[in-house]
C-alpha cells in the first residue's frame, strides 16, 4: 500500500481480511451519511483530489466524484479529450503537470496495465487505480464485497461464479481476490477462449459449464463481453454465447430464493443476461452503483485523511459530522 512515502490503493491484492473489513466497517457509516438530508462531512477539507481519464467511464468517476463533493474535498477535473495529452504530452508529464498545482490524491483510470502503479512512482499524491487494462479495479472489488455482505453476511463458504469474459476483465481479477480473500469458494464460468492465458495464483476453480453449478450458487456475478478489448472472435456469435453461458430466464430460474445477481455494469441486455432477468429483485445491479459512492469515500477518507491503520474512532466521528 506504500510507496515513496504515500498510501495508494492499487490492486486488491494489496488488502488482506482486515484491510477489508476496515474498509467495509467504514463504508457503513458514510453510507449512513449518504442518507442524511445534507450528505455531505467535512472529513476531507482542503484536501485536493485530481481524476485522470484516460479511458471511458460512467459509474467510477461520477461516484467518485460524488464521494469527493461529499466529504467536501476539493477536486481538479482534467479530461484527455481536451488536454495536452491530444498534442502528445505523456503520462508523466501529465502527472508531473498536475502534482505542481498541487494535490493530495489522484484517481487514475487507463488502458494500460500498470498505468496507476507507475503514477505512483511519479508523485507523492494518493494513487487510487480506477481500472488499469485487463490488471485490476480494486474499488469495483471493494464495493461489490460491500453489496454482497451487506446481503448474505459473512462470505466464508459461499460459492460465487464469476461468468464470462474472465480474459478482458479487471473485474474479474480484482473480485477473485476479493471473494477469496473474505472465504468465498470461487468458480470461474466461461468458454475456454474467454480464459486467461494463466491462472497461476489465482484463487479459483473453473467450468465451462454454468448449467453444472448455478442451482448451488450464492452469487451469480456476470461480466460484460468486452468487445473493444478483443482482437479477434472468441465465440462463434453473441447468440449462441448467450444460449450457452447467457443468464438466460430459464437459467435463473435455478438460482436459489437467496441468491443474488451481480454484475458491474455497463450491462449488454440479451448478450451475459437476459433483459428481464437484469430486473428481478434479487439482481443488486443498482444496489452495487449506490454502494460504489459509499465504498469511494471510505477509500479517499483512508488515504486522504485517516491511513489505513487501526481508525481512531474519534478522528472518524469528527469526520463525519456535518459539514
Ligand atoms: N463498473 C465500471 O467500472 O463502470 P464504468 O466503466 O462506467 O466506470
Amino acid at each position: 500500500m506504500r510507496r515513496n512515502g504515500a498510501r495508494h490503493l492499487l490492486s486488491m491484492a494489496d488488502l488482506d481480511r482486515d484491510d477489508i473489513e476496515q474498509i467495509l466497517n467504514l463504508t457503513g457509516s458514510f453510507a449512513e451519511v449518504g442518507e442524511r438530508s445534507i450528505p455531505k462531512v467535512p472529513a476531507l477539507r482542503g484536501k485536493t483530489i485530481a481524476w485522470l481519464f484516460y479511458e471511458d467511464s460512467t459509474r467510477t468517476r461520477l461516484s467518485f466524484e460524488t464521494a469527493a463533493r461529499r466529504l467536501s474535498a476539493d477536486t481538479m477535473n482534467f479530461s484527455v479529450s481536451s488536454s495536452s495529452v491530444n498534442k502528445g504530452e505523456s503520462l508523466r508529464d501529465t502527472i508531473e503537470t498536475i502534482a505542481a498545482m498541487g494535490i493530495d490524491g489522484v484517481v487514475v483510470r487507463h488502458r494500460a496495465a500498470g498505468a496507476p502503479q507507475q503514477v505512483a512512482d511519479w508523485t507523492d499524491a494518493a494513487v487510487i487505480n480506477a481500472g488499469d487494462g485487463w490488471h485490476q479495479h480494486p474499488t469495483q472489488g471493494l464495493l461489490d464485497l460491500y453489496t454482497a455482505t451487506s446481503h448474505l453476511g459473512d462470505l466464508d463458504g459461499k460459492h460465487i461464479a464469476i461468468v464470462g469474459d474472465i480474459k478482458h476483465s479487471r473485474v474479474a481479477r480484482s473480485n477473485a481476490i476479493g471473494f477469496a480473500t473474505m472465504g468465498a469458494r470461487v468458480t470461474l464460468v466461461c468458454p475456454p477462449t474467454l480464459l486467461p492465458p494463466s491462472l497461476d495464483g489465482w484463487p479459483v476453480e473453473v467450468t465451462h459449464d454454468l448449467d453444472a453449478v448455478i442451482d448451488e450458487l450464492d452469487i451469480c456475478y456476470l461480466l460484460r463481453m468486452q468487445l473493444e478489448r478483443q482482437k479477434q472472435a472468441v465465440v462463434p456469435t453473441l447468440r449462441e454465447y448467450h444460449h450457452e453461458y447467457g443468464l438466460t430466464s430459464a437459467r435463473a430460474d435455478h438460482l436459489g430464493a437467496e441468491a443474488l445477481i451481480m454484475h458491474p455494469g455497463p450491462m449488454n441486455r440479451g448478450v451475459e443476461i437476459a433483459g428481464e432477468v437484469a430486473d428481478r429483485p434479487n439482481a443488486v445491479i443498482a444496489e452495487q452503483v449506490a454502494n460504489g459512492v459509499s465504498v469511494r469515500m471510505a477509500v479517499l477518507f483512508l488515504l486522504l485523511g485517516a491511513g489505513l491503520e487501526p481508525v481512531d474512532e474519534s478522528a472518524v466521528g469528527g469526520g463525519l459530522a456535518v459539514a
